[in-house]
């Protein structure tokens, strides 16, 4: 088990780089299957989740190289088909390889990965639009299997604009015999960036960056190279870092345009953001103000950043309501929260933070990527020392974390601890 050790006082200052987005690259990964040959991938983050991704597609009989900041995947012209519970069930974007397998190979057995720390995570939108166009889907044991020699284009609805489902019914139908329609689609940054890279593989898709995509179907793809979109998670992450702790960051490579509603946030918060050619820089004098946030679909508040943004709130000068409407159970690290001190009550949907002019360091522990950068961040602003345990977590979303802190003046370091054994 990782631990992280954080002093708190620290005050963030100076540059820190942002590398590509987590949540496209696992995606553009399980997209190079659906061209025989070598895709190349560049702005890689080094994250734990992309070597997972990597042997599971050398499970699938593809060849992946890696080196710093790009990953190649050469995929055979028969790739197999079977995604197995052991590799699927550590990394949930790793459902993003049923799309492309049922399209090019006509059948895909993709284990279900299950439930996390964040909520139910049910893959229902995803099978439904895969029935639309024309596959037979059964789960069983543990199982989704879905088969189709050829699927048909068709028009499908989503219930919410699903990420994943958006992801997979997109790969599924650049494949397709004729035109596909999907309406209510998640339009993230790493959704485009998935577009951008299927039309470069000859895919026919319209309406990027909208809720309605039409996919023209095409009887083959070829590989392509790719750089992957910056993560504006990781590049929200330090904005807030810096308000917080009263400091001055430049996020080289953050892309502001990606983040509107959380910037403009920070605003209201009484900081001072700039944006340049490459990045933008973020400046706080005095204690923050409470803010509101309601989490939603892009372009909507995200809810990946919803723990750094109540930690922020935990610290701010007044009382601020969030609320959360993409995850059910994404207020599970408020009583982490709490441990270091913060005023926070929650019902099922909504916080209430009062804000305190100090938190105080204590053990506390991380369940997940982004309730473990909000821990963090608390912690910096906490008077003495906090552990934190289940760090590992981070690891999976942010490229040396521990590292970029310390180069902005914070005090942390990583232990390496046994696993507890219960
Ligand atoms: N949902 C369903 N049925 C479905 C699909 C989704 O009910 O068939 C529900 C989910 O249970 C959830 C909501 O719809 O309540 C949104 O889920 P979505 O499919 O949009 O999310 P995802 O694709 O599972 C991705 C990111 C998450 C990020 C969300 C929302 C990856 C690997 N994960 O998840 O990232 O929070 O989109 O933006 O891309 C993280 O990075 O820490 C993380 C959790």
């Amino acid at each position: 088990m990782e631990r992280f050790v954080v002093a708190g006082g620290a005050r963030l200052a100076g540059e820190v780089q942002v590398t590509g987005a987590k949540n496209s690259v696992l995606k553009l990964m399980a997209a190079s299957l659906l061209a025989e040959g070598t895709t190349r991938l560049t702005a890689v983050p080094a994250i734990y989740d992309v070597p997972v991704m990597a042997s599971l597609l050398e499970t699938l009989g593809c060849s992946v190289g890696q080196e710093p900041g790009a990953v190649e995947v050469t995929v055979p012209a028969e790739p197999g088909c079977e995604a197995g519970y052991d590799l699927v069930r550590r990394i949930r974007g790793s459902i993003a390889v049923l799309g492309p397998l049922v399209a090019r190979c006509g059948r895909a057995k993709v284990a279900l990965p299950g439930g996390d720390a964040i909520g139910s995570r049910p893959l229902d939108m995803h099978i439904a639009g895969l029935l639309k166009l024309g596959a037979t889907v059964e789960v069983e044991h543990g199982y989704v299997v879905a088969t189709a020699p050829r699927l048909t284009g068709a028009s499908v609805w989503l219930d919410f604009p699903s990420v994943g489902a958006t992801e997979n019914l997109l790969m599924a139908a650049v494949l397709a015999r004729g035109t596909t329609t999907i309406d209510n689609a998640a339009r993230e940054p790493e959704i485009v960036d998935l577009c951008t890279m299927l039309g470069q593989m000859g895919a026919q898709i319209g309406g990027v960056g909208t809720s309605t995509l039409v996919v023209d179907g095409v009887d083959a793809l070829r590989p392509t190279a790719h750089e992957t979109v910056a993560d504006r998670i990781v590049a929200g992450t330090w904005a807030i870092g810096a308000v917080m702790t009263r400091g001055d960051v430049r996020v080289d490579g953050g892309r502001a345009e990606h983040l509107e509603v959380p910037l403009d946030k920070l605003v209201a918060a009484g900081a001072q953001v700039d944006v340049d050619a490459t990045g933008f820089r973020v400046r706080m004098e005095g204690r923050p103000r409470a803010v509101d946030l309601v989490t939603l679909p892009y372009p909507g508040f995200p809810t990946d950043l919803q723990p750094m943004f109540l930690a922020l709130d935990a610290i701010a000068e007044g009382t601020a309501m969030a609320t959360e409407n993409v995850f059910e159970s994404r207020w599970m690290y408020v009583d982490e929260l709490r441990r270091l001190g913060a005023d926070v009550r929650t019902d099922v949907k909504h916080a209430v933070v009062r804000g305190r002019e100090r938190l105080s360091g204590a053990p506390v522990r991380a369940h997940d990527i982004r309730a473990g950068a909000g821990l963090v961040l608390a912690a910096l602003v906490a008077d003495g020392t906090t552990e934190l345990s289940d760090a590992q977590h981070i690891d999976r979303g942010y490229q040396g974390f521990v590292e970029s802190l310390v180069r902005l003046g914070a005090d942390v370091r990583r232990e390496t601890v046994p696993d507890d054994t219960y």
